[in-house]
């Protein structure tokens, strides 16, 4: 699997530690930045990794800022995006099961690595259920066009 990681200067610590963790479960990681500490504008990495969905390059993605709340806004104005902020690992689950979420934003100071790391597996490795979920999430992309 794929995943894209992303994350404003709040969020640089927190998607390293992510990166590491992920490549030894075997994931195959692409890093879309912020590459150096230095204060950045979450939206635009919010856009970089977004593309990479739309494009097929990558399969999910994972985007950190302070709180996950300025890059969920941001992600979700991209088309065919539905992410997801999740502070738990049951966030992560419904937001995979019902939702069919391909972008987890997370909140950098606010949750620890290892949480971080739990809430992360849970959303990569949980399916979409379909079934009536299916429905109400062909209703939301029916909203992007
Ligand atoms: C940056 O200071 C902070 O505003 C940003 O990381 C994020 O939390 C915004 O939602």
């Amino acid at each position: 699997m794929r995943v894209g990681l992303g994350s404003d200067h709040a969020g640089f610590e927190l998607k390293e530690f992510l990166k590491k963790n992920l490549k030894k479960e075997g994931f195959d990681v692409i890093d879309y930045g912020t590459h150096i500490k230095k204060s950045v504008d979450y939206p635009d990495y919010a856009e970089r990794l977004t593309e990479g969905i739309q494009n097929r390059d990558i399969d999910a993605g994972v985007l950190i800022c302070g709180t996950g709340i300025g890059m969920s806004i941001a992600a979700n104005k991209f088309k065919n995006i539905r992410a997801a902020r999740c502070c738990s690992i049951q966030d992560a689950i419904l937001a995979r099961q019902h939702n069919d979420a391909n972008v987890l934003t997370l909140g950098g100071r606010l949750l620890g690595n290892e949480l971080s790391l739990e809430i992360t597996k849970a959303f990569l490795e949980t399916p979409f259920l379909k079934g009536r979920h299916l429905r109400r999430v062909n209703k939301i992309k029916r909203l992007d066009k």
